[in-house]
């Protein structure tokens, strides 16, 4: 996570800012705008102003759209029955599905008290550092609908057009999102009943996150942008990386858990980390199949994600407190980093294991010169990493002293970072 900031944004991207598509859904300059406005009567009077208007969390920087060549728009179109036989079938039946009531003491139960007791006794013995890496990781399963609205924007024959599409990509998003909405729901749960966590805080913070959605302004002079340019290819390596990168973390926080004497809580993390591992397993199908059906166009598009760097999806987490605001996830980072619940090394270990799964160095045939440029530039890019963390280790062992900060998650208590 900490990694984000390494590498160079992708210079193809900021030059394709300069000339929008005609898709890209921007207006024209001297385009007719419709608005509300221009039914209303003129006399009408003035809508009341609230008395703290709401402002978006961030701003919006410009971003690149629609960049999916015309002549791979249906390829997700054609790939429909094959997607019913091989993708579906990592589903699992909502009656064989775990719900996470499964997990929680039942409230409609006569040892609900009792039960809650418990639960409370071995949460009381889990460290702070740890809880500031389960929040984190909870808020981040929390703004699920950011990233099923990023699924539904991609071009291709992916998106659910209406909600209810009969496509089998759309099938997989909406069953994907149903089976994703029961982590944030169980660890949001589970947390609350720690009675741990500053529950106010940590809600506020999901509200701005979904408010935020998933655009990176890190430096707005040089216009980095969103992350998948509406582009399926780009789309489906970003989202193998991230359930990978889920499974590494949620399985490290369950390793925690039994450490510090909460086996309980370790099923959950575990539970949500098998979960995770059968989505990886799902989406890297999908991006092996476009591996095998184009090689090239493929590896280009892993070589882009990698160079615009895979930001965490809940990187623009904040919770509106004098102390915190936008550096509140650099902290979670930092502290999931130092406890090792998700690290750099991790990052490089997913890159390189992503290098191995789609075979990409043994890839041969169909590649243009760009495409044996990129296969070079992905295949070194886990190394590279692995010795840039090395180096920040030494770094960090040099200056000796650790820095700490308040977390408004556990009621402003300084963590270490
Ligand atoms: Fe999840
Ligand atoms: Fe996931």
């Amino acid at each position: 996570m900490s990694l984000t900031g390494c590498l160079p944004p992708s210079c193809s991207a900021i030059r394709a800012l300069s000339s929008p598509p005609p898709c890209s859904g921007k207006r024209r300059a001297n385009a007719p705008v419709v608005t509300m406005a221009s039914t209303a009567k003129a006399n009408a009077p003035n809508p009341p102003k609230p008395k703290n208007q709401f402002t978006a969390p961030h701003p919006v920087p410009p971003q690149v759209t629609h960049t999916l060549p015309p002549e791979k728009q249906e390829i997700f179109a054609s790939l429909d029955g094959w997607a019913a036989s091989h993708i579906l079938p990592y589903l699992k039946p909502v009656e064989e599905s775990w719900q996470p009531q499964d997990h929680l003491p039942d409230p409609s139960s006569a040892s609900f008290h009792d039960e809650v007791r418990d639960l409370r006794a071995r949460a009381a013995g889990l460290p702070d550092g740890y809880l500031v890496c389960l929040v984190g990781d909870m808020v981040t399963e929390e703004a699920l609908p950011t990233y099923q609205t990023m699924l539904n924007t991609l071009d291709g024959g992916v998106r659910d057009e209406t909600g209810a599409s009969g496509t089998s990509w759309a099938v997989w998003t909406r069953a994907w999102a149903a089976e994703e909405n029961r982590h944030g729901d169980l660890m949001n749960k589970y947390l609350y009943l720690t009675g741990r966590v500053d529950m106010r805080q940590v809600e506020k913070t999901i509200q701005y996150l979904i408010g935020s959605g998933m655009i990176q302004p890190i430096n707005l002079a040089k216009v980095e942008d969103p992350r998948t340019e509406n582009d399926p290819y780009l789309g489906y390596i970003y989202t193998t990386f991230q359930e990978r990168a889920t499974f590494i973390s949620h399985g490290n926080t369950a390793r925690h858990a039994r450490r510090h004497g909460d086996a309980a809580l370790a099923r959950v993390c575990g539970t949500i980390a098998a979960d995770e591992k059968r989505h990886e397993a799902a989406y890297a199908r999908i991006v092996a199949k476009l591996f095998d059906l184009d090689p090239d166009y493929t590896l280009r598009a892993f070589a882009r994600m990698m160079r615009k760097k895979v930001a965490m999806p809940a990187h623009l987490m904040r919770d509106g407190s004098a102390t915190d605001g936008s550096g509140l996830f650099a902290r979670y980072s930092a502290v999931a980093q130092r406890l090792g619940v998700y690290t750099a090394a991790d990052y490089a270990g997913i890159i390189e294991f992503l290098v191995e799964r789609w075979g990409v160095a043994r890839l041969e045939a169909g590649l243009s010169g760009e495409g044996r440029r990129a296969q070079e530039f992905v295949c070194s890019l886990g190394p590279r990493f692995r010795r840039l963390e090395e180096r920040a280790q030494e770094a960090a062992a040099a200056k000796g002293m650790l820095d700490s900060a308040p977390i408004s998650w556990i009621h402003g208590r300084e963590v270490q970072l």
